[in-house]
């Protein structure tokens, strides 16, 4: 099939490189010209494994291109919807570029005799494709909807895996405005060995959400059950290995630490609970405040044993999790910025995210090697679990000023002195 994406994004890019090697003609589309022009030359503008080998590939093979707008696009069989959702300042989601890409979208339907889908893949709260998305198509392409087929199907795609999640998905959501739309989608996932999930539009919408905000809960969950375990000298993660044999629970998201960050949990969730109106979800809304609180707690953890002030404090990891050069949302930015409020001198390292983290704190100091930045410290916070932390051992510690080690994820072991924040 022939397909377009809008927005070149991490979704975009990650769907559009998927659907071609699956064998289908894929033209993503984006508004910046220069990240157009990166991506034809074979370059992915973001860290991902496997991408930038793939993207060359179908290059090559001409069945890929990138395009800046959808004006000279031929006619696709399905338009794929993939710009950001970002939060505004109250958490709300912004929904200026959806409402941007339903209009080329629009436009773009005007230009094409053919029958065509419009996927939104963006996450969107519950009702937006029909509020938003279709009352923008029918105005700019002066078509109504059957005329054109509306489509809502969400990703499920985790940085660090999008291809591998892409290729092999656990389920695949197809929300249709009528079969006609769904079937197209039905066609361009059969490949797929997955079960497919057919509902309609804001059931599709709400499932997206409803991944998420479970996968969150999971982890604030563990981290309420591991604060717990910590005060009574229990580890939690033996507790998590226990109860996650049992079927109904699963050991997968129960790794206990400073919390869950990234683009997608805090965003999305903050999304679902200013949207829900005349509903007070407030389970959702602690999941959040203790993800916050987390952060604030390794901190507190070394104010409890010693003055920060003018102290040097080595901070190991700054992605949000490993594999990734990703620090939105990251604990450590927040972890960070509270060590600086008390007056403490943060040494940072990270194989891949010093130059994100440099763009937020220009004021720390960045070492080259995570002995590098424990030499001479008088504590160390371990925050993202890194494979080459996982095999720091006595030696690298030896050149600290006092051995005092908080672990926010578990990566450490037997290194004496080392304790984590839920265990
Ligand atoms: C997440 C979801 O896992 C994807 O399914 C979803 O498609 C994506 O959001 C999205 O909505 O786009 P991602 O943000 O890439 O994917 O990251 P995850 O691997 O889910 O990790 C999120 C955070 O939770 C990380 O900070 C990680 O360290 C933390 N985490 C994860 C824990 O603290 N404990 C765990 O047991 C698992």
């Amino acid at each position: 099939m022939k397909l377009a994406m809008i927005g070149s994004g991490y979704v975009g890019l990650c769907t559009g490189i998927g659907f071609a090697a699956k064998g289908h003609d894929v033209t993503c589309v984006d508004t910046d010209a220069p990240k157009v022009s990166m991506i034809n030359r074979g370059e992915v503008p973001f860290y991902e494994k496997g991408l930038q080998e793939n993207l060359r590939k179908f290059l090559r093979k001409k069945t890929f291109r990138a395009k800046v707008g959808m004006r000279d696009v031929p006619a696709v069989d399905a338009v794929f919807v993939c710009v950001g959702t970002p939060a505004d300042k109250k958490g709300r989601i912004d929904l200026s570029y959806v409402a941007a890409a339903a209009q080329e979208t629009g436009n773009y339907l005007a230009s094409i005799p053919s029958y065509c889908v419009v996927v939104v893949k963006s996450t969107v709260v519950p009702g937006t494709t029909e509020s938003v998305v279709v009352p923008a198509l029918e105005k700019h392409s002066g078509k109504k909807i059957g005329q054109f087929g509306v489509c809502s199907s969400p990703e499920f795609l985790k940085e660090g895996k999008a291809l591998d999640d892409f290729m092999h998905p656990n389920y695949v959501v197809i929300g249709e405005s009528d079969k006609k739309s769904g079937n197209v989608l039905k066609k361009l996932y059969a490949g797929f060995r997955a079960p497919v999930i057919r509902t309609n539009i804001r059931t599709a919408e709400m499932i997206k959400y409803a991944a998420n905000a479970f996968l969150a809960t999971k982890i604030s969950f563990i981290n309420e059950i591991g604060n717990m375990c910590r005060q009574r000298g229990i580890d939690a993660y033996t507790v998590a290995d226990a109860i996650g044999n049992d079927k109904r629970i699963g050991r997968l998201f129960l790794d206990a630490g400073c919390g869950f960050g990234g683009s997608c949990f805090t965003k999305d969730l903050s999304a679902l609970i200013s949207s829900a109106d005349a509903y007070d979800p407030r389970l959702l809304e602690e999941v959040l405040q203790l993800n916050i609180r987390q952060r604030k707690r390794i901190v507190d953890m070394l104010k409890g044993k010693m003055q920060l002030k003018n102290k040097r404090i080595a901070v190991l990891g700054l992605s949000f999790k490993p594999d990734t050069d990703d620090i939105r949302d990251a604990a450590a930015v927040d972890v960070i910025q509270y060590l600086r409020d008390e007056g403490a001198q943060v040494v940072a390292y990270d194989p891949k995210a010093m130059e994100n983290t440099r763009k937020v704190h220009p004021d720390i100091t960045y070492a080259d090697s995570a002995r590098e930045a424990l030499a001479g410290a008088d504590a160390c916070l371990i925050l993202t679990e890194w494979d080459e932390f996982k095999k720091l051992g006595e030696k690298d510690f030896a050149s600290m000023k006092n051995r005092i080690i908080v672990e926010g994820r578990r990566v450490l072991s037997g290194v004496a002195g080392s304790e984590g924040i839920c265990w």
